[in-house]
């Protein structure tokens, strides 16, 4: 059974980013397993800390997590036209030790999504990933591109997708990631070697 892990990368009780990564749960294809995951809990980056103590327990758990998926779905809001601090952090950490990303992300299936109120759909912070993607070694998923203006018009109070045609875009991009995820079968074990990150040495 191919197994999705779902991440948004707000903390905001209304966050429409949390609100299309249910809604994509709700239209995944039902021959996966869709899980969702969450950054809540994971401290501010300090090498100190992770000198001194390791991973905080919130950072182990989730790399531990993704280390048995087959795919990754990165639900992201955009900051200041780029990446929001909070979901980076928590990457960052999940990319610690960096002899581990191989075994953690290395050839998994990743596709990129996001949603805001505003009118620039995160294209700006999506793109903006592309370079951590690169070091995560991860298989990013360009088929298709889900990126929501104006999110207030197409969910509800209670956070609900309630627009049909971005339902039926919602649900076309998640099965279409299946399908690609599928294929990549990333092994269960987190015993994966192969294909390595390609820049952690230089990171
Ligand atoms: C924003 N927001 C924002 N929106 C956008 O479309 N482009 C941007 O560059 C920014 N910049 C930005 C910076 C900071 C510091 C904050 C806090 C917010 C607005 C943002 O899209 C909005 O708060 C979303 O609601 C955040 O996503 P969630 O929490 O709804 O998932």
């Amino acid at each position: 059974m191919t197994l999705i892990l779902g991440i948004a990368g707000s903390l905001r009780r209304g966050s429409y980013n949390a609100a299309l990564l249910r809604a994509l749960r709700e239209l995944a294809p039902a021959s996966i397993v869709f899980e969702e995951a969450s950054i809540r809990g994971i401290p501010v980056y300090d090498g100190d800390v992770e000198a001194e103590s390791g991973l905080p327990e919130p950072v182990r758990a989730l790399k531990e997590k993704i280390a048995t998926v087959d795919g990754l779905v990165f639900v992201t809001p955009e900051y200041n036209n780029s990446l929001p601090g909070p979901f980076k952090n928590a990457i960052d950490w999940l990319s610690r030790p960096a002899a581990d990303i191989p075994r953690v992300f290395g050839g998994r299936a990743l596709a990129l999504c996001g949603a805001t109120p505003g009118p620039g759909a995160t294209n700006l912070a999506q793109v903006a990933w592309l370079p951590v993607l690169r070091v995560l070694g991860v298989r990013p998923w360009l088929g298709r591109f889900l990126s929501v203006p104006n999110a207030n018009k197409f969910f509800d109070e209670s956070g609900a997708l309630v627009d049909e045609k971005l339902r039926e875009r919602a649900r076309a991009f998640i099965a279409g990631f299946a399908e690609f995820a599928v294929g990549s079968q990333a092994p269960r074990s987190g015993a994966r070697s192969e294909p390595k990150a390609s820049g952690v040495e230089k990171v």
